[in-house]
């Protein structure tokens, strides 16, 4: 071979299992070219061009996944809710003790106390363990600010943790989370308020990814949703919504309506909504931690979902109320057993259905030539091990562009 033909490249990995996760599945024995944070090659080494790169790394047949993405976290947060998680285990239910002054509000009382510098170190700890993991993408919430300044300051909070580590952080405004106490009575004049202050101010700022919301008897009504939804819409901001958790108020067709990336939760969902979610390609996000964490009994219609086509991912939902959840690895076992997911769909839904869900496939999610060199390296024997094990962390390497 003339030297013209062999490419440069900043790092090669070679002798390894490859899950691509994309239309060339798995690769026994293959390699993955890096240049400029870029892949540039993945696939066999049989067929892979002649490179001379500055880095060879030695994989010993460890298995590549992509690099994994959470996309459903309200990792920002101040304070924990563990008493309210005693209530519960003597008899209280999230409902009573969200009517009750409790859940949500009790976790913006101490978030709107906290400087943005308390949030980031705060959260640090939770995302750290997330990257421990594999994490190289992840979407942060606000929705415990529940004012102006406080939502932004979330926000700012999560833009500034992709900054401490190496990690893409994507953000959406969850100002619809619930009715903050200066509003109370008055829903609707909040939900005028998300729409004309501060849904607008978070896209001048540039702070918010996406907009998102809790439509539930607890949280807004489907009406209510809509004005935030088209409000976001005025702004081009894309929509995703916390829809079914533990009622059906029919939000997930509203969602696909609005040709939401994802509809997140769906324990109750109906046949209607599945169909909704098909037809407009809307991702299903599954929570299993929330389900367990909470004792539900009704899983989400796995079967029909999977029927109808409608993509599935699989995330923490980590928040102080629900899914004190800060493992990956845990959700997706959670997700076979209680959900009763392939390893297949675990894996797909914390890697390429989980890039779909936040509108970035075309960067992340998958081993494909042109995507961001995000990986993570696992010691292990088969892929089916990152699922069945409880507690074990096999990550041998993550890789995150250029770190
Ligand atoms: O995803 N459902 C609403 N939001 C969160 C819970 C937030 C909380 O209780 O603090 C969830 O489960
Ligand atoms: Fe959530």
């Amino acid at each position: 071979m003339n030297s013209e033909s062999v490419l440069s490249c900043d790092r090669l990995w070679q002798n390894a299992r490859l899950a691509t996760m994309a239309a060339s599945g798995v690769v026994e024995d293959g390699v993955i070219a890096c240049q400029d944070s870029q892949i540039v090659y993945v696939g066999s080494r049989t067929e892979a061009p002649a490179f001379r790169a500055a880095e060879v790394v030695d994989c010993a047949r460890r298995w590549i996944t992509p690099g994994l993405i959470d996309c459903h976290t309200h990792l920002v947060h101040a304070s924990d809710r563990a008493h309210e998680f005693e209530l519960r285990l003597a008899g209280a239910s999230y409902e009573e003790i969200a009517l009750a002054g409790g859940g949500i509000v009790s976790t913006m009382k101490a978030t709107r106390a906290a400087s943005e510098a308390e949030l980031v170190e705060a959260a640090v700890p939770r995302l750290d363990a997330l990257i421990a993991e594999g994490v190289t993408t992840i979407e942060i919430k606000s929705g415990y600010g529940l004012s102006l300044d406080d939502e932004l300051k979330m926000l700012r909070a999560a833009r500034r943790l992709g900054e401490a580590r190496g990690v893409m952080v994507k953000t959406s405004l969850l100002a619809a989370h619930a009715l903050p106490p200066e509003f109370a009575g008055d829903a609707d004049g909040y939900v005028a308020h998300i729409c004309d202050a501060i849904i607008p101010a978070a896209a001048r700022a540039g702070l918010a990814d996406a907009v998102d919301g809790f439509c539930e008897s607890i949280g807004f009504t489907p009406a209510q949703i809509e004005r935030v939804f088209q409000a976001a819409k005025a702004h081009d901001l894309p929509v995703k919504l916390h829809a079914e958790q533990l009622s059906n108020s029919h939000g997930a067709a509203l969602a696909a309506r609005y040709g939401a990336l994802s509809a997140d939760h769906l324990e109750h969902l109906d046949d209607a909504g599945v169909a909704a979610m098909a037809c407009a390609g809307t991702v299903a996000v599954l929570l299993p931690g929330a389900y367990y964490f909470t004792r539900e009994t009704l899983p989400p219609p796995i079967a029909k979902l999977r029927a109808a086509g409608v993509p599935m991912a699989l995330a923490t939902d980590c928040n102080p109320g629900t899914s004190p959840l800060s493992s990956l690895l845990l959700a997706m076992n959670l997700g076979a057993t209680l959900f009763r997911l392939t390893v297949e769909e675990c894996l797909a839904g914390i890697t390429r259905e989980a890039a779909r869900a936040l509108g970035i496939l075309d960067q992340v999610g998958t081993l494909e030539v042109g995507k961001s060199c995000d990986l993570a390296i696992w010691d292990i024997e088969r892929p089916a091990e990152l699922v069945y094990r409880i507690g074990a962390n096999p990550l041998h390497q993550r890789v995150w562009r250029r770190h």
